[in-house]
């Protein structure tokens, strides 16, 4: 078991505040408590709300007013170095998990240590870097488009930003349930939706998508502001909008006669597991627009900021 003067390297804060707040440095390993698994972490899955964490924003309002030094990151996948005994997990089992969350994660390091409840086995047909980027966006899209959307077989879903961290793991989850997948995204990213299953593709850029778009079930947001506002006219009746930006506003959805609802993602390894299987029969697959050393998690954020990036970012310890 760790003990408090064994160290790590890790990615601090000290304050919030612009990509040079990011410090590379080593730190005390963080220390089981009764219950708590330590995991030796393999890799990080990064998202926007790291940088809007960083920022001050993101989670921040839940972090408590002087929550420094803070280590950021919810994501990781790695190694049980530490398991209490009669526990779900022995030393050694490769794991991965949303951990944390919303308060602090502490994933941008060596070691973290976690909740046996929030951690699943690492699926065993991909490597724990690719591993490290699924926790937070699969279990929105199962928590946001399965549970609270409750998306059925044959329904007409629009997804919003089908190239990003989370809209590529939703077009993969719609396709599973059967529904007919409609996704915006840029130019450049059409043929890429198009290998992921998506069936009708819509250029943002191009074409505002309420021009083509009409009559779904189901519209799942990941962009928020103006493109959430324009949603509800593309729904048929009682057509429902989940949205993982920003609350909805309810006198709209009434007066479009539709359901509206925001969902905030929560760490569960039971879910995990289900969506272990999903990736171990080939249904879910991450894609990894690039790994990065841990050390150069400022790049990570760098990229991420310019809301660009296609599937996800890995840092690797
Ligand atoms: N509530 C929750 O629990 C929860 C959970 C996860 C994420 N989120 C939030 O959901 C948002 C998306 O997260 P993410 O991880 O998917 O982000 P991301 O991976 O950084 O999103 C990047 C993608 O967004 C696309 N995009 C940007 N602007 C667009 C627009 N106007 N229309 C359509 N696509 C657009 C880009 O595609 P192009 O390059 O083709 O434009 C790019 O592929 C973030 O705000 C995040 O904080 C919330």
């Amino acid at each position: 078991m760790a003990h408090q003067s064994e160290t790590m390297n890790a990615i601090v804060i000290r304050q919030y505040g612009g990509l040079d707040v990011l410090q590379y440095e080593r730190v005390h390993r963080p220390v089981p408590g009764q219950d708590e698994i330590l995991v030796r972490i393999d890799s990080i899955g990064t998202n926007p709300v790291d940088y809007k964490t960083r920022m001050g924003r993101g989670t921040a309002g839940r972090l408590g007013a002087n929550p420094f030094p803070l280590i950021l990151g919810w994501d990781i996948a790695g190694v049980v170095e530490y398991a209490p005994v009669n526990s779900r997990f022995a030393v050694g089992d490769p794991v991965y998990g949303l951990i944390g969350f919303p308060q602090v994660g502490g994933a941008y390091a060596e070691y973290a240590v976690a909740h046996p409840d929030e951690l699943a086995r690492a699926p065993r047909s991909i490597d724990l870097a690719a591993a490290a980027a699924v926790p937070l966006v699969a279990l929105t899209v199962w928590q946001a488009m399965i549970e609270a959307g409750q998306l059925r077989a044959q329904e007409r879903v629009l997804i919003h930003a089908a190239a990003g961290g989370v809209g590529h793991i939703a077009v993969q989850m719609a396709k599973w349930r059967g529904a007919h997948v409609v996704g915006t995204a840029s130019g450049n990213n059409a043929d890429y939706l198009k290998r992921l299953g998506v069936d009708e593709v819509v250029d943002y850029q191009q074409t505002p998508f309420e021009d083509v778009v009409s009559d779904m079930d189901m519209v799942f947001d990941a962009v928020g502001g103006d493109t959430l506002e324009r949603s509800f006219g593309v729904l048929k009746p009682g057509g429902r909008l989940i949205t993982i930006t920003s609350q909805p506003s309810q006198e709209k959805a009434a007066a479009f006669g539709v359901k509206a609802q925001h969902v905030l993602v929560h760490p569960s390894g039971e879910q995990l597991d289900q969506i272990t299987a999903l990736i171990d029969a080939g249904v879910l697959k991450p894609t990894i627009q690039q790994q990065l050393p841990l050390s150069e998690a400022r790049e990570a954020h760098r990229l991420l900021e310019t809301r660009r990036v296609r599937g996800k970012i890995v840092l690797k310890t």
